[in-house]
């Protein structure tokens, strides 16, 4: 079990390393992610899952691009079994969702693989590939799918190496004060 300080402080430690192949730091794609779900009016439960939804890269190990050397670290399932008690199935399913929201584009969404970056095309293949039909149509009944999906997107975006940014500080306050505010709503108000 982690704390809201904890999370805090995977960033705090890991946010300067580079996303995996790409022109941001780990913290720089974290907020550029959560921005785009701020802007595309997103729950505050979703927000968080997109601030949240790599920060199981910065929990293990391993450094640099993992897929580079032929390994799934499995972020995604690692950060959701941390976020759940935390703060609820609506943070947690998207993220843990992410990964295979990316191979169920790829089989659904016409131009959609084409449009991946060098190192997601390579982790798709660690991660099991396009989805067949059976488990397109399974993924697309979990409650999360569509939410998955959004995030999906965002993240694919949020890589953009000249993108201005407030500082480091700032950021990780507001994201404080947002898993403040989503710890609350998962408790729901007292019986
Ligand atoms: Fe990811
Ligand atoms: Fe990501």
């Amino acid at each position: 079990m982690m704390t809201i300080q904890q999370l805090l402080q995977c960033f705090e430690q890991g946010g300067a390393l580079a996303y995996s192949g790409e022109p941001v730091t780990q913290l720089q794609h974290a907020w550029q992610c959560a921005r785009l779900a701020r802007q595309a009016g997103a729950s505050e439960a979703l927000q968080l899952a997109a601030w949240l939804h790599d920060v199981g890269h910065l929990m293990t190990d391993l450094e640099g691009s993992p897929t580079e050397r032929g390994i799934d670290d499995a972020h995604e399932e690692l950060a959701a079994r941390v976020l759940l008690p935390l703060f609820g199935p609506a943070v947690a399913e998207p993220v843990r969702l992410h990964v295979q929201a990316k191979r169920y584009l790829v089989s659904h969404k016409p131009g959609y693989a084409q449009s991946l970056s060098a190192d997601s095309v390579r982790s798709l293949a660690l991660q099991g590939g396009p989805m067949s039909e059976a488990e397109c149509t399974q993924f697309a009944m979990l409650p999360a799918a569509r939410e998955a999906q959004r995030l999906r997107v965002w993240d694919d975006l949020a890589k953009d190496g000249e993108l201005p940014w407030p500082s480091e500080e700032l950021v990780l306050a507001e994201l404080e004060a947002l898993m403040g505010r989503c710890l609350g709503a998962a408790e729901g108000p007292p019986a």
